[in-house]
């Protein structure tokens, strides 16, 4: 069984399920995928556009009395995606940043084309104000994937790295794909998560992704990266 730790099925909230047939659909999948607890990361986006608190919830709790009614064993949790943008600092500074589970954890997500010193940046005010950043999907940032950079920013900083399933899953090209390989093979990603949006293209892959990276990185590191450890 896994633990997914980014996932858009709250319906109305963001991009993600649209309506509460597709968030009842999406929680149909995560059980089937084999995920015993998952993480609901809306995207939040300080300062672009306001987050409506109370009609999380409300779409929340439909989730959770879903999966209660349907008898699933799914453990569903809040949390939040949070882009960084120049208003979320504030945002930082004064601790109002959604964490996962009520942890000091806190999904951070940039734009594509992000400065590696934005992303320091970024990560510096989360510790400081004593937050444990993980980046989403470490592998969409160009900076990244200039040698040296992950090292960089490990060792200056407590940063947890998550790469999606569908990542794992598809064919990644040629210099893409060895990059990746290398951050896997050296352990420096924490998460794979299914950053889940709908039930056909952005779905629930967690048990391809868990086989290929048993086959390729060993039982151990696939079980730690999906949380089948636990
Ligand atoms: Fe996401």
């Amino acid at each position: 069984m896994f633990t997914d730790i980014h996932s858009h099925f709250v319906y109305g909230v963001d991009d993600g399920a649209r309506t509460e047939e597709m968030m009842y659909a999406m929680l149909d999948l995560a059980v089937k995928d084999g995920i015993d607890r998952l993480v609901s990361t809306p995207h939040v986006t300080p300062g672009l556009k306001r987050f409506d608190v109370d009609l999380y919830e409300r779409h929340f709790e439909k989730a959770v009395a879903y999966c209660r009614d349907r008898g699933y064993g799914i453990e569903l949790s809040q949390g939040a995606e949070l882009l960084y943008t120049p208003a979320a600092d504030r945002f930082i500074i004064e601790e109002k940043i959604k964490t996962m589970d009520e942890s000091d954890y806190v999904l951070v997500e940039f734009s594509t084309n992000a400065a590696l010193s934005v992303m320091e940046h970024a990560i510096d005010l989360l510790e400081c104000s004593g937050y444990q950043p993980i980046v989403a999907h470490m592998e969409r940032y160009a900076c990244l994937f200039r040698p040296g950079s992950v090292e960089k920013l490990d060792a200056a900083h407590d940063i947890m790295w998550q790469v999606n399933a569908e990542t794992i899953v598809e064919k990644q090209g040629f210099i893409h794909g060895r990059v990746i390989n290398g951050w896997l093979k050296n352990h420096t990603v924490d998460f794979i998560a299914c950053d889940a949006h709908d039930t056909k293209h952005r779905t629930f892959r967690m048990k391809q992704a868990h086989k290929i990276l048993a086959e390729k990185y060993g039982q151990d590191y696939a079980d730690k990266l999906t949380g089948a450890a636990e």
